[in-house]
């Protein structure tokens, strides 16, 4: 998306309008927070805006894992890794290794993960084409290598005319690369990893780069995600995910090769490990503990504890006749609430407050003009009475902007 003045002072009348009507820009007022509640506005409400899926945030082991670390190291050790890594970053390292069974890069965010890899990857005379939809940390990164690669958005997930693309670029010099999202963060769609794979095979010049922050934890053995847990998994997709949201821990990212050269490059030169800080002392520990918690068998029980919250959702939106857009087992689900009128969309959001849910209210350029709605994310802190009444929530606050 280009930030034209036009779009910055709709966003900007956006969110002043949001922050007014009191939906959005709120902080939490609890003095502890237990995963299912947040109260804001001087209200305790069920929090189904959390991205931390399978509530590992509460979970003892990272809890202690961080104040064991910060009490032996301090809570911060601020020089590049280049020179020195903190002292459990070789432990994470090679735990996510096995988590991933591939190597991966650890970085503070996975938009600097987008970052260090394009840099290094994306040589000159490539071509970049764009999902759409893609993350706008995907598209951000994309922008700081168009000096030496050409950028083209392409409709979302429409692998006609990625193969179209394809043919048309045929006997290019370059490498074509897909860029996009595992997990759409939206709409919870999925990319299409059966289509894509056929096309990696049928184009030897076609490389993906997918972000999969929302995939992470959630699914694959392991936890490893939804691309880096599927049978369409290509050896040219690189595949980034995120550490800060289903895998519990407060930031990071990481980028997973299938080549271990490309990792090499990519871990030696990327820029962000020259130049930025590392993930800290605290985030390093607790993601040491929730890796040994993804490499062994309770991450299944607590993935299908997960799974039954999004499924019981699933079907009683489904019988309450509730448009959600996608219905894909991911844990983001979005209702057009508004479209292109935004004041329905604040009108559902506050009746959603009123009883009792906090949900995230979008708009603008998070989603196209007229699909202005309701963005919500299942947990393993929600009983299945708190799914239950927000369906029977949502179909009446739906009914009421009818
Ligand atoms: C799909 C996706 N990618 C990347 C990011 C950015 O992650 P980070 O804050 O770690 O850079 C987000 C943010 O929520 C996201 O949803």
């Amino acid at each position: 998306m280009k930030f034209t003045d036009e779009k910055i002072n709709l966003v900007d009348a956006m969110v002043t309008l949001g922050s007014a009507e009191k939906i959005c820009g709120l902080h939490a007022e609890d003095a502890e927070l237990d995963g299912r509640h947040i109260t804001v506005n001087g209200r305790r409400l069920i929090n189904l805006c959390s991205l931390s899926y399978l509530g590992l945030e509460k979970d003892a082991r990272l809890r202690d894992a961080v104040i064991d670390a910060v009490t032996r190291y301090g809570t911060v050790m601020a020089m590049t890794s280049t020179f020195c890594a903190t002292p459990q970053a070789r432990e994470l390292q090679t735990l996510l290794a096995q988590l991933f069974e591939a190597p991966a890069i650890i970085t503070p965010t996975t938009t600097l993960g987008h970052l260090s890899t394009f840099a290094v990857m994306i040589q000159a005379g490539d071509q970049l084409l764009i999902d759409s939809q893609a993350h706008n940390s995907v598209q951000l990164a994309a922008k700081t290598v168009t000096d030496k690669a050409q950028a083209t958005l392409i409709p979302h997930s429409n692998m006609k005319v990625l193969r179209r693309k394809l043919e048309r670029l045929a006997g290019t010099t370059g490498n074509i690369w897909y860029l996009a999202d595992g997990i759409y963060s939206m709409f919870g769609d999925k990319a299409p990893l059966e289509e894509l794979h056929q096309l990696m095979e049928e184009f030897p010049n076609l490389y993906a780069y997918i972000d999969d922050a929302h995939g992470m934890s959630v699914e694959g053995k392991n936890g490893k995600g939804y691309v880096l847990g599927s049978r369409y998994l290509h050896r040219r997709m690189i595949v980034s995910v995120s550490l800060s949201k289903a895998f519990g821990v407060g930031g990071g990212g990481a980028v997973v090769f299938q080549d271990h050269d490309w990792y090499r490059k990519v871990e030696t030169c990327g820029p962000i490990k020259i130049f930025s800080n590392q993930l800290q002392i605290p985030t390093v520990a607790a993601a040491v503990a929730s890796a040994k918690i993804h490499l062994s068998e309770e991450i299944g029980v607590i993935q299908a504890r997960y799974q039954e919250r999004v499924r019981h959702f699933e079907r009683l939106a489904e019988q309450a006749g509730i448009p959600v857009v996608s219905v894909s087992g991911a844990p983001m689900k979005y209702v057009i609430a508004g479209g292109r009128d935004s004041l329905k969309t604040i009108q559902v959001s506050k009746g959603l407050q009123a009883d009792g849910f906090l949900i995230s209210p979008v708009s603008f350029p998070a989603v196209s003009i007229n699909q202005s709605g309701c963005r919500f994310s299942l947990n393993n802190h929600l009983t299945f009475n708190d799914i239950e009444r927000l369906v029977g929530s949502i179909a009446a606050n739906l009914k009421a902007i009818a």
